[in-house]
């Protein structure tokens, strides 16, 4: 199996961020702001004929355009963005039987393979290229570390991006009031990112971590090598931290920003964050702008989230986009 970022630690941890941090680098993610509009303005165009029905803001939007923009940043052709979609649901499916897990596992390393050779013969502007010639200073990833980075930014980027942009839209259709700043042009599209990543993070929480020494904490003791949970939504939500006003339990776009850790902390925070509140503070307005009247085809109390303690998605977003 290749080795990757979120399941390796300390030394072995450290030379793969050191050798692929220039990839994911905030200056290296900026060239895709361009294509990040424009995808979402095909997605957008895509929308308009059904737009009077009620339709489901995460399949036909939120699911598919990080997906695409994960497809740029690989360098891949548009026209291959829907088939790794495919590949990923598959893959991610929970009725999946083991055969077929690895079976797709197989295509898709085998997919990698493919696009590793092409880049090479042919490099881009794109983080399959820059992941390629890391060996400036002697040290190199290896086509197995490569693979292996490709494949755990689908892991760690594709739904948690999906449910940001889901869980923003909800955010801001259940609080009227605190969009209308965001209308008004009080406050930012940032703002919106940076409360949604709070209130409602895109992962819960992240299992497992384990404790490298005996560590106190509330009064606890966790000893050296138990297992921890780390909840991001529980952690925002955190009186002791935030205060009581505003409430941390309320959606407000006026609190003091940067209050949340839902990117992580340490030497594993998200490498991805810069594209991801990219991805938002593009996609939002744009969706926004394009329906103005959006608005929720279900009561929010009938949304449901996917039965699971690490990501924290709805299953669907029905809504109206011309009602
Ligand atoms: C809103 C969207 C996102 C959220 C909330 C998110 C959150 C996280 C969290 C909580 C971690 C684990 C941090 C830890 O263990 O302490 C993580 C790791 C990671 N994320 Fe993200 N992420 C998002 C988007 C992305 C995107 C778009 C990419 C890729 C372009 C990405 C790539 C990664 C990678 C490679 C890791 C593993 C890093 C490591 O273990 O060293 N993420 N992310």
């Amino acid at each position: 199996t290749p080795t990757n970022l979120l399941g390796t630690d300390g030394a072995e941890h450290k030379r793969l961020r050191l050798l692929t941090a220039k990839a994911f680098s905030a200056r290296s993610v900026e060239r895709l702001r361009p294509r990040i509009h424009d995808l979402t303005v095909e997605l957008l165009d895509g929308l308009e004929a059904g737009a009077h029905e009620p339709l489901d803001l995460k399949n036909e939007f939120a699911f598919k355009l990080p997906m695409s923009v994960i497809g740029e940043l690989y360098g891949v052709d548009a026209a291959e963005h829907g088939y790794l979609r495919d590949m990923y649901v598959k893959f991610f499916s929970a009725v999946t039987g083991p055969e077929e897990f690895l079976e797709t596992y197989a295509t898709l390393e085998r997919y990698y393979e493919g696009m590793i050779a092409d880049k090479r013969a042919n490099p881009g502007e794109d983080l399959t290229t820059e992941l390629l010639n890391t060996g400036e200073n002697g040290d190199a990833l290896t086509d197995l570390e490569v693979r292996g980075t490709l494949q755990v930014v689908v892991a760690a980027g594709h739904e948690t991006t999906v449910n940001l942009l889901c869980n923003a839209v909800r955010a801001l259709l259940a609080h009227p009031e605190q969009f209308d700043l965001v209308k008004e042009g009080r406050v930012g599209w940032d703002t919106v990112v940076e409360e949604t990543l709070r209130f409602d993070p895109p992962t819960s929480n992240m299992i497992f971590r384990f404790a490298t020494e005996d560590v106190e904490l509330g009064g606890q003791t966790i000893r050296k090598g138990e297992a921890l949970m780390t909840s991001y939504g529980a952690i925002s939500r955190d009186r002791d931290e935030h205060g009581e006003e505003p409430h941390p339990d309320t959606f407000d776009l006026t609190r003091e920003k940067g209050r949340h850790i839902s990117f992580g902390y340490g030497p594993h925070v998200c490498p991805g964050s810069h594209l991801a509140r990219m991805e938002g503070q593009i996609a939002l307005p744009l969706l926004f702008e394009r329906f103005p009247d959006l608005r929720l085809a279900v009561a929010d109390g009938e949304l449901e989230n996917h039965p699971s303690i690490v990501v924290n998605s709805l299953k669907e977003l029905p809504v109206l986009l011309r009602p």
